[in-house]
């Protein structure tokens, strides 16, 4: 059964920066802001073990990992750019009274 997390204010998810924020799993994932719509992403890249907040450049809705320069589309998920192949898993974003909440 799907269970809400909140994350953080969505204030905090700026446009150009990633924000990592960690699940009850003890997983993590990634925010981005794109457009004025904010996007979350797992933050491990799938390729290797890197975490996209941390290494990733968000440009529009690409993030790379620049462990291997592979790129994913963070709205979607979708791998772009190789070597990623496989996509991120995604997570649909609501905001409630300005916190970012994920279904997981
Ligand atoms: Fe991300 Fe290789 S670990 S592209």
């Amino acid at each position: 059964m799907p269970e809400t997390v909140t994350l953080c204010a969505a204030e905090e998810v700026v446009e150009g920066e990633i924000k990592q924020a960690p699940l009850p799993d003890g997983s993590n994932v990634a925010l981005y802001r794109v457009d004025g719509t904010i996007y979350a992403t797992a933050d491990m890249c799938t390729h290797g073990e890197a975490s996209l907040a941390e290494e990733g450049i968000i440009s529009g809705k690409i993030v790379e990992c620049t462990f291997h320069f592979g790129t994913f589309d963070v709205t979607t998920g979708e791998p772009i750019g190789m070597p990623c192949e496989v996509a991120l898993k995604t997570y649909p974003v609501t905001i409630v009274d300005g916190q970012v909440q994920i279904e997981v």
